[in-house]
């Protein structure tokens, strides 16, 4: 019998007036960590912020909120345990009615598809690589008509040239490290 999920709600993310002031307060409050920064998109910077060395992300703020009105949500995204679930949900949202934006994205540490739901709002499925590269980081290659080989190949190529790459057992074991939990507490599915 297995446990783990075909799907799991893994992390949101926020748009942000003040980028810095937000990461302090969850970096203190809640005891969350910057895994990653960079500027990416069109709004400024995005931050990337964890507390589980399964996971590169669990909170995404994004700098460049500019309405007070509501919660400026930017995406929710699921976990899906492996590529056929994603093609399975990639090719539904095809003939969802009212769904828009459908597109696939290579983040290097996961192979997403992206849309915009029926009233709008940005959802995501992903599956995570065996790598980790340094957050944000797009490429518009991924191909779900491939096979599994084929993408894991074509994305293994993709990082050969990216210094920040690595095997990302290597990253949750340094980030475990960091975060003062031994490999006993957080077994890999
Ligand atoms: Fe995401």
């Amino acid at each position: 019998m297995t446990l783990k999920p075909s799907i799991r709600l893994s992390h949101a993310g926020f748009h942000v007036f003040d980028v810095d002031r937000m990461v302090d307060f969850f970096t203190t409050v809640y005891g969350l960590r910057v895994t990653d920064r960079g500027v990416g998109g069109e709004t400024g910077e995005i931050v990337f912020l964890c507390a589980d060395p399964r996971d590169h992300h669990q909170l995404v703020l994004y700098e460049g909120r500019t309405s007070r009105e509501g919660v400026h949500y930017n995406h929710m995204s699921f976990e899906v345990n492996d590529l056929d679930r994603l093609r399975q949900i990639h090719r539904a949202l095809q003939d969802y009615p009212g769904v828009t934006n459908v597109l696939t994205m290579n983040h290097g540490v996961s192979w997403a598809v992206y849309c915009h739901d029926p009233e709008g709002n940005r959802t995501e499925a992903f599956v995570d690589t065996p790598w980790y590269v340094n957050q944000p980081y797009y490429a518009d290659n991924l191909d779900l008509s491939l096979s599994d080989g084929e993408i894991a190949e074509i994305t293994r190529r993709m990082l050969e040239t990216e210094p920040t790459a690595e095997p990302v057992e290597r990253w949750r074991a340094r980030f475990a490290e960091e975060l003062g939990l031994g490999p006993a507490q957080w077994p890999s599915a």
